[in-house]
C-alpha cells in the first residue's frame, strides 16, 4: 500500500522531460516577445495621428507579456496531455492521484496577473484624457461636427452652409475636435490610422479631440453593426492636408455650394436621363430599396411600382405619388415612422442627379 503511494508520488514529481519542456516554451516565448519588439506596426497601419505612437506602444506592451501566458499556459495543456496521457493496459475507471495545492505556484500565478493588469489600466487610464476633451481649446484648434447615419456620414465645417458628405478634410499638425453624434440609430466611427473609435449615438454629443500628424487619405470605418448597409460604410475617407491645400479644398466646396440651386424645379425635372438614373439608383439608393414590388422592403419600402401602384397612391410623406413629388422626398429626405432617408444634399445627389433618379424610377413597372 505505502509502496504503491509513494510510487504514484514519484510519476508526478516535475521530472527532466518537464524541464526540456520548459526550455522550449522558453526559446518560443522569447522569440515571440522579440518578434513583437521589432514588428514595425506602422508600416501596415500608418501612425497618423498624435495618440497613435502613444497606442501601438500601448498594444506592444500588451503583447508582449500576452505572448509568454499564450505559450506556457498552452504549451503546458499540450505537454501534460501527452505526458500523462492514459496508457495501455490502464483501465479507464482506475481513479488518478489526488493533486493538492501548491501555494508558491498559486501565488506566483495570482501575483503576476494582478501586477500585469494593474499597469496595464494605469497605462490606459494615462491615454484617455489625450483623446477626450486635450487639446479641445488650443488657440488654434479647430471643430467639426461628424454625423452618421445609415449608410453614410456627414461632416459640418464652420463657415460651411451645407454638411459634406463622406469627406473628413483636416489640416496637418491642427488639433481638431471632432463632435460626434448620429441621426438615426448607433454605428461607430472609426479611423484606424488615427487609432481612434467612438460610437456615435443619436441623442447624444461626444468630442473626441486629437492632431492629424501625416499628410495622406485614411479610411474610415463604421464598426458598429448599423443595419443592412453596414459593411458599405467604409471605402469613405479622412482628408489630411496641407494648411494651403485645405483652404483650396474649402474655397472650392464654399462656391460649390453657394452654386447649388436649392429647390428643385421642373424644368431641372424634365431634363432627366432614367439611364442615368438606374447607374445613381444602384450606387446611391439599392442599400435600402428594391426595384421590386412596395412589400419587398430593405429598409424602405420597394420602389418598383412608385408611380404605378393602385394601394399605395400617396408617398410616405402623404404627397402623392408624382414626379415632383418623388423629387422633392429625395431632395429633402425623409423621417417617419417608416423609417429615416438621408436627404439628397446627405446623400451626394445634385438637382440633375435627382431629375435622373426620378426619371428611371418612372420606368419602372413589377409585378
Ligand atoms: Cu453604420 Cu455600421
Amino acid at each position: 500500500m505505502h509502496a504503491t503511494l509513494s510510487q504514484e508520488h514519484q510519476e508526478h514529481k516535475l521530472d527532466a522531460g518537464f524541464w526540456r519542456a520548459t526550455v522550449v516554451l522558453a526559446v518560443i516565448s522569447a522569440l515571440g516577445m522579440w518578434g513583437v519588439v521589432v514588428f514595425p506596426i506602422e508600416k501596415y497601419l500608418p501612425e497618423a495621428s498624435g495618440i497613435s505612437v502613444d497606442i501601438d506602444w500601448l498594444f506592444k506592451f500588451m503583447a508582449f507579456f500576452s505572448v509568454p501566458i499564450l505559450v506556457f499556459v498552452n504549451g503546458y495543456i499540450v505537454y501534460f496531455t501527452i505526458r500523462y496521457r492514459n496508457r495501455p493496459g490502464r483501465s479507464l475507471d482506475q481513479p488518478g492521484s489526488s493533486i493538492h495545492d501548491y501555494m508558491p505556484l498559486e501565488l506566483w500565478w495570482t501575483a503576476v496577473p494582478t501586477v500585469l493588469m494593474l499597469v496595464l489600466g494605469i497605462l490606459s487610464y494615462r491615454l484617455i484624457p489625450q483623446y477626450y476633451y486635450a487639446q479641445a481649446a488650443t488657440t488654434n484648434s479647430v471643430t467639426v461636427e461628424a454625423i452618421g447615419h445609415q449608410y453614410g456620414w456627414e461632416f459640418r465645417y464652420p463657415g460651411l452652409r451645407d454638411p459634406v458628405p463622406d469627406e473628413l478634410h483636416l489640416v496637418t499638425g491642427v488639433p481638431v475636435t471632432v463632435d460626434i453624434t448620429s441621426i438615426d440609430v448607433i454605428h461607430s466611427f472609426w479611423v484606424p490610422a488615427f487609432r481612434m473609435k467612438q460610437d456615435m449615438v443619436p441623442g447624444m454629443v461626444i468630442p473626441i479631440t486629437m492632431t492629424p500628424t501625416q499628410i495622406g487619405k485614411f479610411e474610415i470605418v463604421c464598426t458598429e453593426f448599423c443595419g443592412v448597409g453596414h459593411s458599405g460604410m467604409r471605402d469613405r475617407y479622412v482628408y489630411v492636408q496641407s494648411r494651403s491645400d485645405f483652404d483650396a479644398w474649402y474655397a472650392a466646396e464654399k462656391k460649390k455650394q453657394a452654386a447649388a440651386p436649392t429647390e428643385i424645379t421642373a424644368a431641372v425635372l424634365a431634363t432627366g436621363d432614367a439611364a442615368a438614373g438606374q447607374g445613381l439608383f444602384s450606387q446611391k439608393c439599392a442599400v435600402c430599396h428594391n426595384a421590386a414590388p412596395f412589400d419587398q422592403r430593405k429598409v424602405g419600402p420597394g420602389l418598383g411600382n412608385l408611380f404605378h401602384d393602385p394601394a399605395h397612391p400617396k408617398l410616405v410623406n402623404g404627397m402623392p405619388a408624382i414626379p415632383l413629388d418623388v423629387a422633392k422626398l429625395i431632395e429633402h429626405g425623409f423621417q417617419g415612422p417608416m423609417g429615416v432617408m438621408p436627404s439628397g444634399q446627405m446623400n451626394g445627389l445634385s438637382n440633375k442627379d435627382i431629375a435622373d433618379l426620378v426619371a428611371y424610377l418612372h420606368t419602372l413597372h413589377v409585378q
